[in-house]
């Protein structure tokens, strides 16, 4: 039975690969793409995401445009440094097969209200504008969701936004705090186990000699090009923590986000008065990166 996911995202180029491995591994029913501002701006971060559906042939799952700012703040600057300036450091993809739909928040509140409870997880890796939306514009539609499993923050790892902050979640804080202290079943994918899932050169390399496998390749090569031995496959977690939970140890945590305009907004607060959230601590690496192998095979 494959899992039925909606991908909220911002490629990219560690999302690109987590959406390659979605599409390529064959355990996901993959019902839309959902695109939000984040690495780059919305119109290059949506232009990826019909890229990547165009490489697979998927002219079958819908791009649905997000939000292109955060619900209450100004699009911080963009990390051209690590994504560059089209969000995939150059690497030429097709051009989308389709125009994409408008309004995700909306796409992404029909689809779940013709879902039956608990039957579509949302795997999000970008900002959470986009599903804080949802949640907060359509409570009732909450018990469709099976599960979120958000790549962002960061619990003992310093951050990469802010000292104590990490991106998406310093992007948009708010739709953070909105989406953690929502009663849906919230898993966070922190810095803390995405910097102990690392590409080196030789796992690039030894990546199956296949259509995506290959693009995978060509991005991966970029995303390491600044000299680095290895770079972190942030997004991608989230993927294998859906399809393989237990690569993953996760604790229980209360936490709550910092909502100040300090250069550390977006930062998680351990606080005894927040909701209980599932928060991964630790990670079994070398299974990570095998199973993410088998999405390219
Ligand atoms: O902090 C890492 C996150 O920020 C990843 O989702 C990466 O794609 C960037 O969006
Ligand atoms: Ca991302």
């Amino acid at each position: 039975m494959k899992k039925r996911v909606i991908i909220d995202t911002d490629p990219g180029l560690d999302d690109a690969i987590a959406i390659l491995f979605a599409l390529g591994c064959g355990k996901f029913d993959v019902l839309g793409l959902t695109t939000v501002a984040g690495n780059i701006g919305l119109d290059r971060t949506t232009g990826n995401a019909g890229g990547l559906l165009a490489v697979m042939g998927r002219s079958d799952i819908p791009v649905i445009r997000g939000a292109d700012i955060p619900l209450t703040r100004e699009l911080q600057d963009l990390i051209a440094i690590v994504h560059g300036t089209d969000g995939l450091k150059g690497v030429p993809l097709p051009e989308p097969l389709a125009t994409p739909l408008d309004n995700a928040p909306d796409w992404i509140a029909r689809t779940l209200a013709a879902a039956e409870p608990g039957s579509i997880d949302i795997l999000a890796l970008g900002p959470l504008t986009n599903v804080a939306h949802v949640l907060t514009e359509h409570p009732e539609l909450m018990d469709r969701i099976g599960e979120i499993i958000v790549m962002g923050g960061t619990i003992n790892e310093p951050g990469n936004s802010g000292p104590n902050s990490e991106f998406n979640f310093a992007t948009d804080p708010e739709a953070a705090s909105v989406v953690i202290g929502s009663p849906a079943k919230v898993t966070i994918i922190p810095l803390d186990v995405t910097r102990k899932v690392r590409a080196q050169i030789d796992y690039v390399e030894a990546l199956p000699d296949t259509q995506h496998g290959r693009l995978a390749r060509e991005l991966l090569t970029v995303y390491l090009q600044d000299g680095r031995q290895s770079r972190p496959l942030h997004d991608p977690c989230v993927m294998l923590a859906s399809l393989e939970p237990s690569i993953f140890t996760v604790e229980s945590l209360k936490l709550d986000v910092d909502l100040g305009d300090d250069p550390d907004a977006g930062r998680l607060l351990i606080d005894r008065r927040g909701k209980p959230v599932d928060v991964a601590l630790g990670v079994d690496a070398e299974r990570a990166l095998a199973l993410l192998r088998t999405g390219f095979v």
